[in-house]
């Protein structure tokens, strides 16, 4: 017997694809459970259409299989439909039918008696706050309007998985946020396993119970948004979510030395390259006084001198580059709005250790 609160609402396990002789999708496997939000992120071209193509069943893996609720729906011999999946999709372009009514294409497709059906378009309706627009076409309504029916849409059959391939990139910034929050709470309302493709990490922390950060074909790092925000597997998922900035070093008896004081790094033979990385936001800046800077602590280490390159104002907050005189490399501090200073200001920057992040240099 299998648990219901512990099985995955849905589950895949090693699923390859290959065109063209290239593998593009490398032995991918996750799992989502009923109620939970899985952004697929990555960048262009990473496999993450191809992924979710392969779930709904319109693109056949070469391997790997794919579960829902514990039960086999896909391997390479035995295969149920797309349409027997009781699966969801709303891609980028979710084309509405544009002949038919709202109510139309709400219903299309639901099955049962005429009246049922109506009512379970009206009940969606009002869930994306539509209702008003049942008797509309929609060439009538916004985009935004229409990635609203578009989701009543999908969610009509109350499919027990959502696969959503980037559906909200062709709305506004603001009108977004909106369509986005709204979504996310019908879904969970639903409790339908959600698996979302996007390649913006903005959007998938705003959206995501689990980020799986996906890189040529493979899923790189899985967890919730806050540790893989924290806790990059390497330099790249790192700069995957912000600027960053890399001070290289040597490794000496698991140490290196920087201008920034040491840094440990466990594990890395002598004489090896690592890379300390930091997010702008995380160094700390402070005045010159007459060639000298703060004491160095343990928390921020031993500061280091640089002259202001450069200052951009970007709302809430100023983006300062820094040309640093240890060895005249760039480095970039984000610091808040009300500091803006001028090119040539030399300053003292130091970087919060405990947001240092230590990798082997490839
Ligand atoms: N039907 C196909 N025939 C040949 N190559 C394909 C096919 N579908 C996808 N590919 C290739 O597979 C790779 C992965 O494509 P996929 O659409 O999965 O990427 P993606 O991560 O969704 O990218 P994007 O963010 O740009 O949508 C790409 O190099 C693409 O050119
Ligand atoms: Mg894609």
């Amino acid at each position: 017997m299998t648990d219901q609160k512990l099985t995955p609402r849905l589950e895949i396990r090693n699923l390859t694809r290959s065109f063209d002789g290239t593998q593009v999708v490398r032995g991918v496997s996750l799992k989502v459970m009923p109620g939970q939000v899985t952004c697929l992120l990555g960048p262009s071209g990473c496999g993450k259409s191809t992924t979710l193509r392969m779930i709904a069943g319109v693109e056949m893996q070469d391997s790997g299989e794919i579960y829902v609720d514990g039960s086999l729906i896909c391997d390479t011999k035995f295969r149920i439909p797309p349409e027997r999946r009781s699966i969801g999709l709303m891609f980028q372009d979710f084309a509405l039918f544009p002949h038919m009514s709202v109510a139309d294409n709400v219903a299309f497709g639901l099955k049962g008696a005429k009246e049922e059906k109506r009512a379970r378009v009206e009940e969606l309706l009002k869930r994306v706050d539509m209702l008003r627009h049942i008797d509309n076409y929609p060439h009538e309504l916004s985009g935004g309007e229409q990635q609203r029916i578009a989701l009543a849409r999908a969610l009509a059959p109350k499919p027990r998985i959502m696969l959503m391939d980037e559906p909200f990139s062709g709305l506004d910034n603001r009108l977004r946020d909106d369509i986005r929050d709204q979504t996310l709470a019908v879904l969970k309302d639903e409790d339908a396993a959600v698996l979302l493709v996007t390649h913006e990490p903005e959007e998938a922390m705003r959206m995501a119970d689990e980020i799986a950060l996906m890189r040529d074909g493979v899923i790189v790092q899985q967890g919730a948004p806050y540790n893989i925000y924290n806790n990059p597997v390497d330099k790249a998922a790192t700069a995957f979510f912000s600027d960053i900035n890399v001070i290289r070093g040597t490794v000496r008896g698991a140490l290196t030395q920087t201008p920034f004081g040491q840094f440990l790094a466990p594990g890395v033979k002598d004489g090896a390259e690592v890379d300390i990385v930091i997010r702008p936001q995380h160094i700390r800046i402070d005045l010159d006084r007459g060639g000298r800077g703060p004491n160095p602590t343990a928390v921020d280490g031993t500061p280091a001198r640089g002259v202001v390159e450069r200052a951009r104002f970007m709302g809430k907050e100023s983006l300062v580059e820094f040309r640093m005189d240890y060895d005249g490399s760039i480095l970039t501090a984000s610091v808040p709005n009300v500091f803006l200073p001028k090119p040539g200001m030399p300053l003292w920057l130091m970087l919060r250790r405990d947001r240092c992040f230590v990798f082997p240099a490839k």
